[in-house]
């Protein structure tokens, strides 16, 4: 008999969509036509990561840093994120999909702030794909309003200094209720984490592409979760020591 190989899924999936803007370039189209075919191709991603039953993704749509892009490639951004979240909701809700955000979002439109806590309230009780979207985060701010939150703990006795360690730290980070993601992709050629989920990827294999987010489809997807099926995870140790506890 002939045994399907199985390949281990990744339980979380980091993902920077890059290139939108390029895409677009490319074609000799405005930066938000790339956008717009970024959020196509986020949910041919979703409904095949639906399909294929993975857990849990986080996606980068919006950084800290973003605000500083002209305010008219940010107003659209915004606009397009509106736009996505309301046609898309129900068919995410239908599919079982629990969405959350990450980040900051009072910083966002009360129409945004709106659409957001619909589609979180919508789906909150989902229990297939989780899909964490980053708007207004960054790493670094991540671990920064964690360290207040665990010093006030301190200062109202809750907890002594001695009690802050890892577990803790991670615990009020945005991720808490997910384990780290296993698999990092960015897209667009870039190798870097650009203030991602800094503390959460210690230990994540990082996977990067030259194609351009828009281009990104189901088939390079899957080519990526096979490469990381692939990887041997030591976490510090050594390769034979490894070897021993898979057998
Ligand atoms: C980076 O490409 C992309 C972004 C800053 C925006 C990503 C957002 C989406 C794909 C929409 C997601 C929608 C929802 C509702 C979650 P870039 O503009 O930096 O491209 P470039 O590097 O080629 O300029």
């Amino acid at each position: 008999m002939n045994a399907t190989p199985t390949i281990s899924k990744p339980e979380h999936i980091a993902i920077i969509m890059d290139g939108n803007g390029r895409w677009a370039k490319s074609k000799g189209l405005p930066r938000v036509a790339g956008h717009r075919a970024g959020v196509k191709a986020l949910r041919k991603l979703i409904e095949h990561s639906v399909k294929i039953k993975l857990n849990v993704i986080t996606v980068y749509a919006f950084s800290r840093e973003n605000w500083q892009r002209p305010k008219s490639e940010v107003d659209l951004l915004m606009d397009l994120f509106i736009s996505a979240l309301n046609s898309e909701v129900k068919d995410l809700n239908k599919n079982n999909v629990k969405l959350t955000f990450i980040g900051v979002r009072t910083a966002f439109s009360r129409k945004l702030q709106n659409s957001i806590n619909e589609s979180e309230l919508l789906t909150s009780s989902n229990t297939g794909l989780c899909l964490n979207i980053a708007i207004n985060y960054s790493g670094r701010w991540d671990i920064v309003q964690a360290y207040q939150a665990i010093a006030k703990e301190i200062v109202s006795n809750k907890i002594a200094i001695e009690d802050v360690d890892e577990v803790l730290i991670s615990n009020k980070l945005s991720l808490a209720a997910h384990k780290d993601p296993e698999l990092f992709i960015r897209t667009g050629g870039e190798q870097r984490i650009s203030n991602y989920l800094l503390w959460q990827t210690a230990y994540t294999e990082l996977y990067f592409t030259e194609t351009l987010w828009p281009d990104f489809d189901t088939k390079q997807f899957d080519i990526a979760i096979d490469w990381f099926s692939k990887r041997q995870r030591r976490f510090g140790k050594t390769p034979e020591q490894v070897e021993l506890t898979q057998n």
